[in-house]
């Protein structure tokens, strides 16, 4: 299968402008999975709940759900996209699954980063995993990175390809993506964004560094800065075999008892 991962600078505020910018990139791409950066259509940098209120979505809902339903179907497979969910009164920092069809799944972020813990509510829906089809996929987004339980949770239930959309500020991820891909033996695509964003109180400049990478933990694709589409050709049946060595399945061999 081709997978493909997205990086690009969302402009704040500017939904529209990040429509045009994700079309422009992704134009002619022919793939069965794409993912985009966190909060990919509305910027990260809010001041609170209520600024990020008007932009946020439901999903399936109207103009996000169209959106990124037609780009599924431009694609010709399944995208994976960050983005501020609303549900409820409740804002979510999501990642949401689609394809030609629409609306398919959902993930909550569950570790909340930082000021981000005055904005979002936590994510409430566990770490599920979906068949696409050519692939079973799981979501986790930006900080959760940094608690290993979050792609393990993923892996154990069954992910071949770990989809995680990103805003990353801090330098560690991209090299831990590796060390992730290894311990589960999983694809890993990891789309982050680049660029600043500069408020009255904050700024935040973004590191960018996206990667496709297989189970070990091998780099297919990479990026810097640029905005950019980055793709590699994949065999998800290589996330199956979680043998290192002929004695070593590496989820069978786990002693949870002893994990404490
Ligand atoms: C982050 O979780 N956006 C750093």
């Amino acid at each position: 299968m081709k997978v493909g991962v997205l990086q690009f600078t969302p402009v704040l505020k500017d939904i529209r402008t990040n429509y045009q910018k994700i079309e422009k990139l992704t134009e002619g791409a022919d793939l069965d999975l794409l993912v985009l950066p966190e909060l990919c259509t509305t910027g990260y940098l809010y001041k609170s709940t209520e600024e990020l209120m008007p932009l946020a979505e439901e999903f399936p809902g109207d103009k996000s759900s169209a959106f990124f339903t037609r780009l599924a179907s431009n694609i010709g497979g399944h995208v994976v996209a960050g983005v501020a969910e609303i549900s409820n009164k409740e804002i979510y920092n999501s990642a949401v699954l689609f394809n030609a069809n629409g609306h398919v799944a959902t993930y909550r972020k569950i570790h909340l980063f930082d000021r981000e813990k005055e904005i979002f509510t936590p994510g409430n829906l566990g770490f599920p995993v979906f068949d696409i089809g050519a692939a079973r996929i799981g979501m986790m987004v930006c900080f959760d990175w940094i608690f290993p339980e979050s792609a393990r949770s993923l892996a154990l239930a069954g992910a071949d390809i770990i989809c995680h959309p990103a805003n990353l500020v801090l330098p560690y991820c991209p090299r831990a993506a590796v060390t992730r891909a290894i311990e589960n033996r999983v694809f890993y695509l990891l789309a982050d964004r680049v660029g600043s964003e500069r408020r009255i109180d904050a700024e935040l400049t973004f590191i960018g560094q996206s990667k496709i990478l297989d189970p070990g933990g091998n780099i297919l694709a990479f990026l810097g800065t640029d905005e950019a589409l980055i793709t590699a050709e994949i065999d998800p049946a290589q996330a199956r075999d979680k043998f290192v060595t002929p004695r070593n399945d590496i989820l069978t061999d786990r002693r949870p008892e002893f994990y404490r």
